[in-house]
């Protein structure tokens, strides 16, 4: 159904669908919202609303009050009126229910948001995901590749000209082209995600400073003036704070003041099964269980300065599931030592090494769990 255009003969006075409104781009119109999905389905013509108890950007029913057939000078427009706030559903991302909540009150208000997470845990497919399900631009920049303070909005660039001299261009960074961009598109969302935040040094950071608090503006380093930043665009940062992160810098109090914080954690065992099983189907649930548990036996560690991600739950499922690999439990012992001790300073043969601590925490969960596994040699 989803991506399918509505027939307009399906559409009826007092039927009721879920939209995401933002403001009418029509200035001169009554209507000072429209949408143009219906229950995730185009509709037939633009839907409007009046009601005041719809919130720009925030996805709500409706239900349907009138449908306008097209006239001279108009296409005709679906009328709606508010029912109630619909359900906050970030698609193929697992969100706990309590951090969800928090996220559509930030996404709603338009504050900035830091995700804040061990490696792994979803920062980045979330902030991706947000912008798909809310119909966002998204604009993805990392900012570990930022030295200078310029590198947020421009690169420099250099070419040899027709005579072979060098010629200095700069490029704008797709940042700098998005704020351009919603000046001009008033109509579209923007949701900017700076991942990595914490892994360029603090002087490059303070070029965003004045972009996220309420001067929003930026220095436009090759028109060299302060351009605003429009409302229509709202930035999302992930960072891996902790002293296992060694190629992070430390964000000061006032950076961090800026945004809003979500503390976001790995997904509870059952829903990172369920997960793997979708994207593995053909590895029996027991499998996936048994590599979830060992996992979930490590990130709740004392003793481990590191944690382990999805990335390595999931590259255990790639290898259970080939055929060079019997995709039963003989194997993982195996599979383990790389994916999860592997991660890990030292080896796994070393006891006095952090990946031979996961190594006697992986033989314990397994042996526990009925599974043999042979003695080291
Ligand atoms: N809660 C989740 N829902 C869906 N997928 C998840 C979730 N957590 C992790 N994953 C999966 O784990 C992998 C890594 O996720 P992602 O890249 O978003 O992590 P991250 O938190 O940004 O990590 P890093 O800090 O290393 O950048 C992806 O394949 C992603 O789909
Ligand atoms: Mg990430």
């Amino acid at each position: 159904m989803a991506g399918q255009k509505w027939k307009i003969e399906e559409l009826t006075v007092g039927k009721a669908l879920e939209a995401v409104f933002w403001p009418n781009p029509q200035k001169d119109s009554k209507h000072k919202l429209r949408a143009t999905h219906l229950d995730g389905r185009r509709a037939p013509k633009v839907v409007l609303s009046t009601d005041k108890r719809i919130v720009a950007g925030a996805p709500c029913m409706v239900r349907i009050t009138a449908i306008n057939k097209p006239e001279r000078d108009d296409r005709g427009s679906i009328e709606v009126e508010y029912v109630g706030r619909a359900p906050f559903r970030i698609e193929g991302v697992y969100l706990d229910p309590v951090i969800s909540k928090k996220l559509q009150v930030l996404l709603e208000s338009g504050l900035n948001i830091l995700l804040d997470g061990p490696q792994g845990c979803g920062k980045t497919v979330l902030a991706r995901a947000i912008a798909t399900t809310l119909g966002m631009e998204f604009v993805f920049f990392n900012c570990g590749a930022v030295v200078e303070a310029t590198d947020f909005f421009a690169t420099i660039q250099v070419r040899a000209s027709q005579s072979g001299s060098p010629v200095t261009d700069f490029v704008k960074t797709d940042v700098l082209l998005a704020l351009e961009d919603a000046h001009e598109h008033p109509e579209k969302r923007y949701l900017v995600f700076l991942d990595e935040l914490n892994r360029c040094q603090e002087t490059a950071r303070n070029a965003l400073m004045p972009a996220l608090d309420s001067t929003r503006k930026v220095f436009h380093p090759i028109e060299n003036r302060f351009i605003e930043i429009p409302a229509n665009v709202q930035f999302v940062a992930a960072v891996n704070r902790g002293s296992q992160f060694s190629a992070t810098f430390g964000i000061d109090a006032a950076q961090l003041d800026r945004f809003a914080p979500l503390q976001m954690t790995y997904l509870p065992p059952e829903e990172e099964v369920k997960l793997l099983q979708g994207r593995h189907e053909e590895l029996p649930t027991s499998l996936v269980e048994h590599c979830v548990a060992v996992a979930d036996a490590i990130r709740n560690s004392d003793d481990l300065p590191a944690s382990l991600s999805v990335r390595a739950t999931e590259e255990a499922c790639i290898y259970l599931k080939h055929p060079l690999f019997s995709g039963d439990t003989s194997t993982l012992p195996e599979v383990l030592k790389s994916s999860f001790c592997g991660r890990f300073s030292g080896r796994w043969y070393d006891v006095g090494s952090d990946a031979g601590a996961v190594w006697a925490l992986v033989k314990k969960v397994l042996r526990q769990r009925k599974i043999n596994v042979p003695d080291d040699r």
